[in-house]
């Protein structure tokens, strides 16, 4: 990891996008609100390229919350098909790109032929290391919170032995580090549910940029802002523990 001294910008290792506002692109057009996803799937497809390119070890996006049922069935009915059409038109130049796909969330409540698709995904691209590509699907942050602790608790983990680390063995994403920014595209100003435990620390940066438009120049500048950020955890200002005599 670089530290302040060095000459290049630090580069997160891990990057979570809510990907939102592909109904509001979409409307703004006088589309169909699905026009909008099938757009947003072209532009997870280019950033995870970016990503890859800059040196991003990890990214994480959010594309069906728990809470997403609650639209009309017309809409999550075309979600699902477009995922299944998007596995088949993505998968293969994904994985001879090097990218490793991971699917996070509850894979119970989706049809056989979704479920199938996943494992494809996962199986024919598990020994890609350039970056890993997290798609969180019928993913809810509470939810991993209570999979973890359920999984736990089957184990038969006794509470002492349950600690931070322990647990975090048994969340969504327990391959990766904890993400180190947080984009949210579509202006709104909320975590919606999206990874409650890891994001703790993550950097939180919110842009007006829809997820259909989203480009390396938006890209770009969630870097560019996250490489300005005085990361503390909780310890004191960069500089000030020398000014006050610390080690
Ligand atoms: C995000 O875009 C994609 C999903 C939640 C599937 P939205 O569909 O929420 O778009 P807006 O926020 O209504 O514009
Ligand atoms: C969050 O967006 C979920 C995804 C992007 C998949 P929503 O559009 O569902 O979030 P709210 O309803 O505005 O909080
Ligand atoms: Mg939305």
């Amino acid at each position: 990891m670089s530290d302040s001294n060095d000459a290049s910008p630090p580069i997160p290792r891990h990057v979570a996008i809510v990907m939102d506002g592909n109904g509001r692109w979409a409307k703004k057009r006088f589309m169909p609100r699905f026009f909008g996803h099938k757009q947003g799937v072209d532009a997870l497809v280019r950033t995870v390229l970016s990503c890859a390119d800059r040196g991003i070890e990890y990214l994480t996006v959010f594309a069906f919350s728990s809470e997403n049922w609650k639209r009309p069935t017309e809409e999550v009915s075309g979600l699902m098909g477009l995922v299944l059409v998007a596995v088949s038109k993505y998968l293969s130049k994904l994985a001879a790109d090097g990218v490793r796909i991971r699917i996070i969330g509850d894979r119970r409540q989706v049809s056989d032929k979704l479920r199938e698709a996943w494992l494809q995904a996962e199986e024919s691209t598990r020994h890609n290391t350039r970056i890993t590509l997290s798609v969180a699907f019928n993913y809810g942050g509470r939810w991993d919170i209570l999979q973890a602790c359920r999984q736990a608790m089957d184990d038969g983990l006794a509470s002492d032995a349950l600690d931070e680390a322990a647990l975090n063995r048994y969340m969504a994403l327990s391959y990766a580090p904890d993400p180190d920014l947080f984009i949210r595209t579509g202006g709104e100003v909320r975590i919606s549910n999206f990874l409650l435990w890891q994001a703790a620390y993550s950097e939180l940066y919110f842009s007006d940029c829809l997820w259909p438009e989203f480009g390396d120049a938006e890209l770009d500048a969630a870097l560019a802002e996250y490489a300005r950020r005085d990361r503390r955890f909780g310890g004191v200002p960069s500089g000030a523990a020398s000014l006050a005599g610390g080690a």
